[in-house]
């Protein structure tokens, strides 16, 4: 599980529930200030990108400021079409969403009344915690022992699911399926139930339209793709994302959200979206970005995955919750993950090359910890 919660030192931890002792309104509050929490000079929790938004995107975001006092309806028709027509779908086919996480905690949610959501462990849990939150039933998948996501153990759980959930590529791994083996179990799966197939990092795959499950949904299968602007265009603080579905998807999903888009993050999307020469840099910078982290590792005798997200997955050999704390303490964030099969691995975020730099100087002063 994708864990959300930051105890005093600021770190994301896995499991309990913790809540400041100095929470606002809390009966009994300790009269002692906790210590500040250390510094943290690089944040290798996020998946982000550093390289930032395209300069067409960030002039259109700041245009859009002129128009502020007016909602955004007028711009989301051209977003919707520049998608639809890039992804061969029609505009009914597209839903823009506040960030993908929204379309996937809706959706997951919706889906859930039906019956359980079966996902891979670890993945991208937010959405689907959000969904246990409003009462659905988590079924998890442990991933196979190359931390592949195990598509026929999801398969025989798919028959009485409300959706599966697949993360491709996935986080943490960053690992990326076979295409035809998922579009396989896509077409299977999405008779028994609708399949979620959340695509935030495929920009930066070694072919997005091989990888891409979209061309099922041109198909007509029941299949919910989730992209985003947040993670390779650089937009996350403007939250835009969209799925691309059946209609009938697209409408449950606009019938669920309660709330409009802003006009910086559509105009900024609008102005970005395919841009052929921004993607091969931000791709290009991610790549150094994770040679960098594979060298750290390397250095250090660490096991890493091959990742093609914004974010490699590895293997610290020691207690992962203990180490993060340790390298907290040392100014480095890092994320942890629940899950049963890696007590000792950490997701280490395409950082900063600065930030990587302050990393592999505190891994070796960490691990000797
Ligand atoms: C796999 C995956 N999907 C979706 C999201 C949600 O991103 P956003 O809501 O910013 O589009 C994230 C963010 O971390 C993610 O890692």
């Amino acid at each position: 599980m994708d864990t959300t919660r930051r105890d005093a030192f600021g770190l994301l931890i896995g499991g309990a529930a913790l809540v400041p002792a100095w929470a606002p309104g809390r009966a009994g509050a300790q009269t002692v200030d906790p210590a500040p929490p250390p510094a943290i000079r690089a944040h290798l929790g996020v998946t982000e990108n550093p390289y930032g938004p395209s300069r067409a995107a960030r002039k259109a975001a700041a245009e859009a400021l002129n128009d502020t006092p007016y909602y955004a309806w007028a711009l989301e028709a051209p977003l919707v079409e520049l998608i639809a027509r890039r992804e061969g779908v029609s505009p009914e086919m597209v839903g823009l969403c506040n960030g993908s996480l929204e379309a996937l905690s809706l959706l997951s949610t919706a889906f859930a009344k039906a019956g359980p959501i079966v996902a891979p462990q670890p993945t991208y849990a937010t959405p689907l915690l959000y969904a246990q939150r409003q009462g659905g039933k988590l079924d998890w998948v442990p991933v196979a022992a190359d931390h592949q996501i195990d598509l026929p153990a999801l398969a025989a759980r798919a028959a009485g699911a409300g959706c599966v959930y697949v993360c491709n590529p996935n986080n943490p791994t960053g690992l990326l399926l076979d295409p035809d083996a998922l579009r396989a179990f896509c077409v299977e799966a999405s008779k028994s139930a609708p399949v979620i197939v959340d695509e935030a990092y495929i920009e930066i795959s070694p072919d997005p339209a091989v990888h891409s499950m979209i061309d099922l949904v041109r198909e007509g299968r029941d299949v919910v793709v989730a992209r985003t602007f947040s993670k390779v265009y650089g937009l996350a603080g403007l939250r835009v994302g969209f799925i691309i579905a059946q209609p009938e998807r697209v409408r449950q999903l606009k019938s669920l959200i309660p709330t409009h888009k802003g006009r910086p993050g559509l105009a900024a999307a609008t102005a970005c979206y395919g841009d052929a020469a921004y993607l091969a840099g931000t791709k290009t910078y991610l790549e150094a970005c994770r040679a960098k982290i594979y060298a750290i590792c390397r250095a250090n005798g660490l096991t890493a995955l091959p990742s093609h997200g914004t974010y490699v997955f590895v293997d610290t050999g020691k207690p992962n919750l203990a180490f993060q704390k340790t390298l907290a303490s040392l100014g480095v964030e890092v994320r942890v993950f629940d899950s049963p099969a890696h007590p000792t691995w950490i997701r280490v975020g395409t950082a900063s090359p600065a930030e990587l730099d302050i990393f592999a100087e505190v891994l070796p002063r960490a691990l000797k910890a």
